[in-house]
């Protein structure tokens, strides 16, 4: 009996979905969620679901200033979604939170105003309790925002040929190929993780490469992984933005951090190799994608690393009326913010419209004895800045827009946000099982 095998395949590209309003300054799209099956080891077949597709969804593009009008219908079988722009400052009521279920057969149509900076967001179901399960099986996108400054920065643009999406999530498959979402007690302790990684939903896959500049937008997408990015030959790159836009100035490295729900975008340049040289993208040494450079298809336009991105006005701590605390706080199933689990009838914070705070959050979970779980927190509908990390200025990496951060076991953060967008969002945990056990909370912006 032969061991299922995975065939060597070439990096899917998500699509970019279609506006289909033909105004320049609105846009529409339409997205379907719907259950389908992947063969993503031959011979088997995975049960999954996607969005417009079997396994993850499309590339929704948009650009400051538009006037966006998204139409979700949910196919689904049996089962209620909500879809959330994550990153997005957007109106409670176009957030796309646990509020806004979609049950099976129907259909909603948010609409919003892009306000913010070019950036690399993402999209994902967030119904209550079942976000994790609705992530693992394959639904999630990327949302591009693009403005000026994107459009003249000299950096590659051309999607999917120097300008390439990597979703990096881990599975675990079954013989029979299946990714069954059952939590056993080390997943209801630190989420799932998985001993297979994806990207872009292909297990080990290669891209070919043209002999230069490679712009590659980086999303964590896992349930609860932590990467550490490098390249095996440990080949320099630079990061050019974060979660919610571009840095000031590219920043060099060889390791990237990345927390579940992160994202990087960086610059890697491959003029240097020669035709057929393979480099690998790799996780704490291993291997998961191979770059194989090609002078195929010739003249490829020439980049070098920009000196300058975009300036980042610096929010000034002395404008915060208030510091809030959040204290992550429990293990297993009673993990909690500030001693209290999820509630959807219950607004646990007050924000003033249009004013500035300091949001403080330290991780208390877990320490001692068992050594403790490292929790990215998230908050809707803002980006901030993180002033410090127990104190000392935060790596240079976190030095512009954030709206997922790791807190370390211990730590204590502090992060400043202008919160300009009115209704009632979510913080949370984004270690989906987390988030699913009830470490979220409820802020009403008024
Ligand atoms: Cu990425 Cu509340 O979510
Ligand atoms: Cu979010
Ligand atoms: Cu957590």
């Amino acid at each position: 009996n032969q061991s299922n095998t995975v065939n060597e395949s070439a990096l899917p590209i998500p699509p970019m979905l279609k506006d289909t309003n033909p105004n320049p300054n609105k846009a529409e799209f339409h997205i379907t969620a719907q259950n389908a099956t992947k063969e993503f080891i031959s011979g088997t077949k995975t049960e999954t679901m996607g969005y417009n597709g079997d396994y993850l969804g499309p590339v929704i593009r948009v650009r400051r200033g538009e006037e966006v009008s998204v139409q979700v219908e949910n196919k689904l079988k049996d089962e209620m979604t909500t879809i959330h722009w994550h990153g997005l400052e957007v109106d409670g009521d176009a957030d796309g939170g646990p509020h806004s279920g979609i049950q099976p057969g129907e259909s909603w149509t948010p609409e919003f105003t892009i306000e913010q900076p070019a950036a690399t967001l993402w999209y994902h179901p967030h119904p209550e309790r079942k976000t994790g399960k609705q992530v693992y099986k394959g639904l999630a996108g990327l949302l591009f925002i693009e403005d000026e400054v994107s459009d003249q920065l000299e950096i590659p643009r051309d999607y999917g040929v120097n300008d390439v999406p990597l979703i990096i999530q881990d599975k675990r498959f079954n013989k029979d190929g299946s990714f069954e979402y059952d939590l056993g007690m080390h997943d209801i302790m630190n989420g799932l993780q998985g001993n297979t990684l994806l990207v872009n939903g292909a297990i080990a896959p290669y891209l070919e490469v043209p002999k230069g500049m490679m712009r590659l937008r980086i999303l964590n997408g896992s349930n609860a992984s932590v990467y550490e990015l490098g390249f095996d030959n440990n080949q320099t790159f630079y990061q050019i933005a974060s979660d919610g836009g571009f840095f000031e100035k590219p920043i060099k490295m060889n390791e990237l951090k990345l927390g579940p729900s992160e994202r990087a975008e960086i610059l890697v340049d491959f003029s240097e190799y020669n035709n057929g040289d393979v480099i690998q993208m790799s996780n704490q040494g291993v291997k998961f994608l191979k770059f194989s450079v090609s002078v195929n298809g010739a003249s490829v336009k020439q980049f070098t690393i920009p000196e300058k991105l975009n300036p980042i006005e610096k929010i000034n701590p002395e404008d915060a009326v208030r510091t809030r605390k959040f204290v992550f706080q429990g293990m297993g199933p009673r993990v909690n913010i500030n001693g209290k689990q999820m509630d959807i009838n219950r607004i646990d914070e007050q924000v003033n419209l249009n004013t500035t705070e300091i949001w403080e959050v330290s991780n208390e979970s877990g320490m001692g004895m068992m050594g403790g779980t490292v929790h990215p927190f998230h908050a809707h509908g803002v980006q901030f800045q993180i002033i410090d990390r127990d104190g000392n200025p935060p790596p240079l990496n976190e030095t512009g827009w954030k709206d997922t951060f790791l807190v370390s076991p211990g730590e204590k953060v502090r992060a400043i946000a202008t919160f300009n967008h009115s209704g009632v969002f979510m913080y949370h945990c984004h270690i989906l099982e987390h988030e699913d056990a009830g470490m979220m909370g409820q802020f009403q912006v008024e």
